[in-house]
């Protein structure tokens, strides 16, 4: 069967990475406006480094859960998984799943304003680093902020748009165009998440509760 799944902050919760909209999550404590905008990054690029310094460190000290090792593990399964998620940490690829589709970036990654070279971001970035390709003192991280267009979106939307299933883990479905890609899918659709998502009237199926329980047991039922 071919499976496209995109998942979201929920999937990393358990990990102890912070959600975005849950109570205490991470744009209830931060303005998003200045810390996850372009407009944002212009004004205070050094506020900017030291919000995703703070995530780097919080991404790099956590270890992958039940819910990412699932997921890998049907990536090695008879089936053809197309894995799209809105996290910027890298816990999928530290489980295993191969080729990560990062529609909002990676936290790990480093990009130049001026000449869009990319490489592996350090533990801290400042804005005082030089680009290694060009020289200039403009690196940001590599994630895509509000206003800016995600990642790999024609591969995205063919993945979705084939496949015989349709999964959202761990998503609230608020954020766009992610939260319209159940539009897309012609097969059957699967909301995985803690409670109804904003789209859940969208989906065919729903399996409410944890990411680290219900996604191993539903991985489960296909392996
Ligand atoms: P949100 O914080 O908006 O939503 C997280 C969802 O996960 C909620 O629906 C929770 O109910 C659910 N959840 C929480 N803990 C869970 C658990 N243990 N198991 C299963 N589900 C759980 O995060 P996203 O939907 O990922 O973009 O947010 C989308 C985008 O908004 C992010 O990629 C980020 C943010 O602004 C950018 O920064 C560009």
């Amino acid at each position: 069967m071919k499976i496209a799944i995109l998942t979201g902050a929920g999937v990393s919760a358990e990990s102890g990475l912070g959600t975005f909209r849950d109570k205490d999550g991470l744009w209830t404590r931060y303005d998003l406006n200045e810390v996850a905008t372009p407009e944002g990054f212009a004004r205070n690029p050094a506020l900017v480094h030291d919000f995703y310094n703070a995530r780097r460190a919080n991404c790099a000290g956590a270890t992958p859960n039940a819910a990412h090792t699932a997921l890998a593990q049907l990536a090695q399964s008879a089936h053809e998984v197309t894995l799209i998620t809105q996290n910027v940490d890298d816990l999928h690829a530290r489980a295993g799943s191969p080729d990560v589709i990062h529609m909002h970036g990676q936290l790990m990654r480093a990009l130049c304003a001026v000449c869009a070279a990319r490489w592996d971001a350090p533990l801290k970035m400042d804005p005082a680093d030089a680009c290694p390709s060009c020289g200039q003192a403009a690196t940001r991280p590599d994630i895509v902020w509000f206003g800016e267009v995600p990642y790999a979106m024609d591969t995205i939307m063919d993945a979705v748009g084939t496949a015989d299933l349709f999964v959202a883990i761990g998503t609230s479905a608020e954020v766009y165009p992610a939260a319209g890609l159940v539009e897309l899918a012609k097969g059957q659709t699967l909301e995985i998440n803690l409670e109804p998502s904003a789209r859940a009237n969208a989906f065919d199926d729903h399996l409410f509760g944890p990411a680290t329980k219900v996604v191993p047991a539903w991985v489960a039922t296909l392996c």
